[in-house]
């Protein structure tokens, strides 16, 4: 019979890499409860009109991308419905923070989320159709501040401090302003004019977006193509007064709290809903899919999809291109890549001691230690090549240990061979030899 694989652009992750993904959520999340975030979780799909109208039909994500389908009705009072699987989370968040009318309490709402979504893209490294995002979003009306620059700020500095705690160095982060829903327009017909006289020259990609998508020219990676872009209007041109004044203040609290940054004209984001602050953080060990996080301010997105105004900023980290830069930097440090999963292991020599190496067990996990217990029935031979793949460190539990109260432990890395006393062990072993240490409470 045929096997039955996972979806092409879908993967399994399995221990131990699944430890890192709780390590780098476990982080995000302290990060966040230090910034008075509190957790959002809204469904994985939604009414399909909520991408239409928030992301926007002209968008890749929502014109190539979604899967989308249509629910039957099931029952006479139903009708049928156009659903799709979530394939970003901010307008989910936006439409939550409407249906729940949270902007009635008059204070700013700061919410983060962790999870799934969807987008059918052709997969490559650091690109999947079922890819994870942590992200962020701080919205509210007006008179909360929710306009603020220092919102804008707040978030990038919080960035910058959680990619520090996740240990991910050597990030850039790329600034932009795309001005307000006034100034866009006319900046796209000026890119538009200018356009015509170079398009011909430009990639096949570059020549049909600027016809289709104007703004989408500026993504183009093409070597050839970007000197000729690089010439066209710049959007910084084009800004209002108070989009400027806004940029500089988002800029002049980044100098203060030194984080550093560059200022990118052409990051303008695949998004329709962004307004004046947009960002990138990007990482040069991901390769073509640099992006390690996106964002940027949404200030009509509220009222795109029915809501009162409600102005917010917020961004979403793609958790599997976390995953990759730490997986990248762990093996340029040289790391053992060994299936550590445990503390200890303990081996049981013989029938006989397997109920009270249970005991052991027991006690050293309620200490708060990872342990894996062999079986009385392994070989001194086996139960060592078993330890080895799982355990820095195993511990031996025959008849004279149980006796005398007093085990063997070996250290797999040294060699080394220590006897300690049995109620002492847990202090013995609880230095911090995970590869990425799990914060005991
Ligand atoms: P985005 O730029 O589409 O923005 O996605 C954010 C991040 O998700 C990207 O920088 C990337 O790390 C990750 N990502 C996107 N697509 C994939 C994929 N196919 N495979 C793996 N990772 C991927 C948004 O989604 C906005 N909702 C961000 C935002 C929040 N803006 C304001 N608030």
């Amino acid at each position: 019979m045929s096997q039955i694989k996972a979806v092409r652009g879908t993967r399994d992750l399995l221990p131990p890499e699944t430890e890192l993904w709780n390590h780098i959520e476990a982080t995000a999340r302290r990060v966040f409860a230090r910034y008075a975030f509190g957790e959002i979780r809204t469904p994985i799909f939604e009414d399909t009109q909520l991408f239409a109208r928030g992301v926007g039909e002209e968008t890749d994500i929502v014109s190539k991308e979604m899967y989308t389908w249509e629910d039957r009705a099931r029952a006479q009072s139903e009708k049928a419905q156009m659903l799709t699987l979530r394939p970003e989370n901010t307008a989910g968040v936006v439409r939550a923070y409407i249906e729940h009318k949270l902007g009635d309490t008059g204070l700013l709402q700061k919410l983060y989320y962790i999870g799934p979504q969807f987008r059918r893209e052709r997969p490559q490294k650091g690109r999947y159709r079922q890819f994870f995002q942590i992200g962020a979003e701080v919205i509210g009306p007006t008179s909360a501040g929710s306009e603020s620059p220092l919102r804008d700020a707040e978030i990038l500095e919080m960035l910058g401090t959680l990619l520090g705690e996740l240990g991910i160095t050597g990030w850039m982060l790329e600034l932009n302003s795309v001005g307000s829903a006034a100034d866009r327009p006319r900046y796209v017909q000026a890119l538009r004019e200018a356009l015509v006289d170079v398009a011909a020259t430009l990639c096949a990609d570059c020549q049909r977006r600027a016809v289709t998508n104007p703004l989408r020219v500026l993504d183009c990676k093409v070597p050839e193509d970007q000197g000729k872009i690089n010439e066209l209007p710049k959007i910084a041109d084009f800004l209002d007064e108070d989009s400027r004044a806004h940029f500089a203040m988002v800029c002049a609290a980044l100098d203060a709290c030194d984080v550093p940054y560059t200022i990118n004209p052409r990051l303008v984001r695949g998004l329709d809903y962004y307004t004046r602050t947009t960002f990138e953080f990007t990482h040069g060990g991901l390769g073509a899919q640099n992006a390690l996080l996106g964002g940027g301010r949404y200030d009509g997105l509220s009222e795109a999809i029915g809501g009162p105004k409600a102005p917010g900023i917020g961004f979403a980290m793609g958790a599997d291109r976390l995953v990759l830069t730490l997986q990248a930097q762990a093996a340029e440090g040289g790391a053992n890549n060994a299936a550590i999963l445990v503390d200890v292991y303990i081996a049981p020599l013989g029938g006989a001691q397997q109920a009270q190496s249970l005991v052991l067990a027991r006690e050293l996990r309620r200490a708060g230690l990872r342990v894996e217990l062999g079986d009385g029935t392994f070989r001194l031979k086996k139960s060592f090549e078993m330890g080895n793949k799982l355990a820095r460190k195993i511990v031996l539990f025959g008849e004279e240990e149980a006796a005398s109260g007093i085990v063997t432990i070996k250290d797999f890395e040294t060699g080394e061979q220590t006897k300690v006393p049995r109620g002492e062990l847990a202090d013995f072993l609880s230095t911090k030899h995970s590869r990425f240490p799990v914060a005991r409470e």
